[in-house]
């Protein structure tokens, strides 16, 4: 394994498969009345969130904690970055204090690589802008293996990627670190992975990435295994990206009437936070077929597995 978790891109198959292997093993810790594993004792993971997060810094949080780290969540907000101290001042004080893994959220795209220059413990890039975010893209494709294994219909698969399953990302593509690290991820595990967005929103060097572009929604929905749906990001639009929500909705939302058009195995993703009503209809969110709930709880045994390989090698070679 590597030190850091900067990019999705950093990972091998080989890497991806033991990540999610390891998940799957560490899921039945999650079933159990007392949830701890002494693996990381004496280890300590900081939590650096300078963007707002629910579920990604809790969720980080309960990972390190059942693998009995000792925690300590530092927000931007209520801290001396209020004061003006610098990203590198905050990270040097952090790890002064011993800091094993460092958890970073920032809105700055290569934040994460840069606090891996300057910090001795392994970085987790926990969402660096519009950049990446590959924690969230390995709890993606764990869900996907869970629900629908390697060849798009079978049941869970150890060991197996996701050779030929369909994944459609839809949306904000261009604002979104979820579909970056998606693409590279799912790619890498052998999915074929289909990006639609309105054209103002599509990235503008598609054509490199390992993946296809579509405009026709309905189309792709009739062949896809999975359609993960991307949160519109108002807060980092800076131009009038389509004409109106309800114009967005028409032509990119998922209703119930398209849901009707995938496969009768397919599942409905989304990262969450969902702008119900806008790409998600709110009776396609509560549906049998949305994994919203389970991608939830598989961020945290996704996220212990991460920490257990980034940390666990260390601490027992120690
Ligand atoms: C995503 C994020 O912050 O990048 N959310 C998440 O981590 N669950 C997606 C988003 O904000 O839309």
């Amino acid at each position: 394994m590597t030190r850091h978790l900067i990019s999705a891109a950093d990972l091998s198959r080989d890497e991806a498969v033991l990540i999610l292997d390891t998940a799957a093993e560490l899921a039945s810790v999650a079933g159990r009345p007392i949830k701890k594993l002494p693996t990381l004792r004496g280890l300590t993971v900081v939590n650096l969130f300078f963007e707002d997060s629910t579920r990604t810094r809790t969720s980080f949080e309960a990972a390190a904690k059942r693998l009995s780290a000792d925690v300590i969540n530092f927000s931007a907000r209520g801290s001396s970055v209020a004061k003006g101290e610098s990203l590198k001042d905050t990270a040097l004080t952090l790890e002064a204090m011993g800091a094993d893994a460092v958890v970073i959220r920032h809105s700055a795209s290569g934040a994460a690589h840069r606090l891996a220059g300057w910090v001795t413990g392994s970085v987790v890039n926990a969402g660096d802008g519009t950049h990446e975010h590959p924690t969230q893209a390995l709890l993606d494709a764990f869900t996907i293996r869970q629900r629908l294994g390697a060849d798009g219909r079978a049941a869970d698969q150890r060991g197996a990627g996701l050779d030929g399953v369909r994944v459609t990302i839809v949306g904000d593509v261009l604002h979104s670190r979820v579909a970056r690290s998606n693409v590279l991820l799912l790619s890498t595990l052998g999915a074929d992975v289909t990006l639609v967005a309105p054209p103002t929103l599509m990235p503008y060097a598609v054509e490199s990435w390992p993946c296809k572009a579509s405009y026709d929604f309905d189309a792709e929905l009739r062949k896809s295994d999975a359609v993960m749906m991307l949160r519109v990001q108002q807060e980092r639009m800076t131009a009038a990206y389509f004409p109106s929500i309800r114009e967005y909705r028409r032509r990119y939302g998922l209703d119930a009437g398209r849901m009707a058009l995938l496969p009768e195995h397919a599942i409905v993703m989304h990262p969450g936070p969902m702008n119900r009503g806008v790409e998600i209809a709110a009776e396609v969110a509560d549906s049998p077929r949305s994994t919203i709930v389970a991608q939830v709880s598989n961020g945290v045994i996704v996220r212990m597995a991460v920490l257990y390989l980034l940390l666990g090698g260390a601490a027992a070679a120690a």
